[in-house]
């Protein structure tokens, strides 16, 4: 019998966390691997709500987060921090997820050791640099690095052996966070206090139509995040909805949203929820409107229509069913396209049925045996 494999995972970020705490839970149950978790905490609270969910104890903890943090302040701590960790824990292989700064540096830091490099949601593309920004970029480096690329769909996959990446190292394994999404509902099945903390929201907004809001991205700060401000605003005059949104912790997206929004009768700006309260809240939502890549894949495999405030979009999978909409940035636009979805019942019944390109929930499983089968152990 071989020693067990010492794999590093490397993760810093919310979404990432939720999409690789499936897949640490895969490794830690098969005795051919020693996982090593190191997160970066690029993110601090939001990253640290999901580690309590998942019951995650990282084994090191880089604390790397600063306020309104710079691209490049990051990325340069990240390469060294991350750096100094793979030299001490000496892994045999490394995993990232997704496009973040912590994925592309701890892809890039792995191979200036010549680590191999795993890449969990590989081959996602939009083809514009700038949208979503640094993302694209970032998914290409790891791509490029990447030993095996375990991508969601066929889509992903196909956009990787373009690039002529050989064949033979991209597997179609479906995203984690299907995986993520059916482990938190069936924890809420069991204790539904897990996901209570909504009542009171619910109660002072029983009888409107909810409209669920998530808004992020760095390619829309400034008039982008005006914009959706404003169209928030218009969307909330209706009598008859009521916004909940949990407002992300970057001080570029809560300047403008506080400033626009608080105080509006039929808006509720909170905090992040966590990952259960989250679920919950796409449950009781009849549309998410979102700039994110995670809510696009969840909404969809929930029946819930989410209008995309993004200009292009790497999950074209949601789009194409039908079930994901691009509306861009545009107040009019926007506002125009949730009225429609909220007035036309056939058009609402169209966007709403429950469809999930993005796995069976079983990805984290398939994950662990390519690597298995990848290490000979
Ligand atoms: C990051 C990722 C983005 C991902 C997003 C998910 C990069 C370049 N960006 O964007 O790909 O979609 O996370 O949310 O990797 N902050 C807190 N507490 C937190 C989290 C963030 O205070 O728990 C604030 C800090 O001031 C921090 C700022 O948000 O400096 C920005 O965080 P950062 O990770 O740089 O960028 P995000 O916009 O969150
Ligand atoms: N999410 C959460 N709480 C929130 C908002 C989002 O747990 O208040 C979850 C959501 O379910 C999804 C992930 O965070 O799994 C998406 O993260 P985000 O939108 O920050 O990043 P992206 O997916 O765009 O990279």
């Amino acid at each position: 019998m071989n020693d067990p494999a010492k794999i590093l995972i490397v993760f810093g970020t919310r979404p990432e966390a939720i999409k690789l705490f499936p897949v640490v839970a895969a490794l830690q149950a098969d005795p051919r691997f020693a996982p090593v978790v190191c997160v970066s905490a690029q993110h601090r609270q939001m990253l640290d709500q999901v580690l309590e969910i998942a019951g995650i104890v990282p084994d090191h903890d880089l604390d790397l987060m600063k306020p309104d943090q710079t691209l490049d302040g990051l990325t340069a701590a990240l390469l060294t921090g991350l750096g100094k960790v793979m030299d001490q824990v000496q892994p045999a292989r490394v995993i990232v997820q997704g496009d973040t700064a912590t994925a592309m540096a701890g892809a890039l830091a792995a191979y200036y050791r010549k680590v191999p490099v795993d890449h969990v949601e590989a081959g996602l593309r939009s083809y514009n640099i700038y949208h979503p920004w640094p993302e694209e970029v970032n998914r290409k480096i790891i791509g490029t690095i990447a030993s095996l690329h375990f991508a969601p769909t066929d889509v992903s996959a196909k956009a990787l052996t373009d690039e002529q990446i050989d064949p033979a190292r991209v597997h179609v394994t479906g995203n984690t966070v299907i995986d993520a999404l059916h482990w938190v509902s069936a924890r809420i099945a069991a204790d539904p206090a897990l996901a209570a903390g909504l009542a009171e929201l619910e109660a002072r907004f029983a009888g409107k139509r909810i409209i669920g809001v998530t808004s992020h991205r760095r390619e829309n700060f400034g008039g982008g995040m005006e914009s959706i401000a404003e169209a928030v605003r218009q969307i909330a005059a209706r009598p008859d909805v009521a916004v909940i949104f949990p407002v992300h912790l970057n001080p570029n997206v809560r300047a403008v949203m506080n400033g626009a929004l608080a105080g509006l009768d039929n808006v509720a700006l909170i905090e992040p929820l966590d990952y259960p309260h989250f679920a919950r809240l796409l449950s009781i939502a009849e549309v998410m409107l979102t700039d994110s890549g995670g809510v696009q894949e969840e909404a969809p495999a929930l029946g819930k229509p989410v209008l995309v405030m993004r200009e292009t979009t790497e999950r074209p999978e949601g789009v194409t069913a039908g079930t994901a909409r691009l509306v861009g940035t545009e107040t009019s636009v926007i506002v125009t396209e949730l009225f429609n979805l909220l007035d036309d019942k056939a058009a609402y019944e169209q966007m709403a049925r429950a469809h999930n390109p993005f796995g069976d929930g079983q990805t984290a499983r398939r994950i662990v045996e390519l690597i298995g089968n990848e290490i000979g152990h």
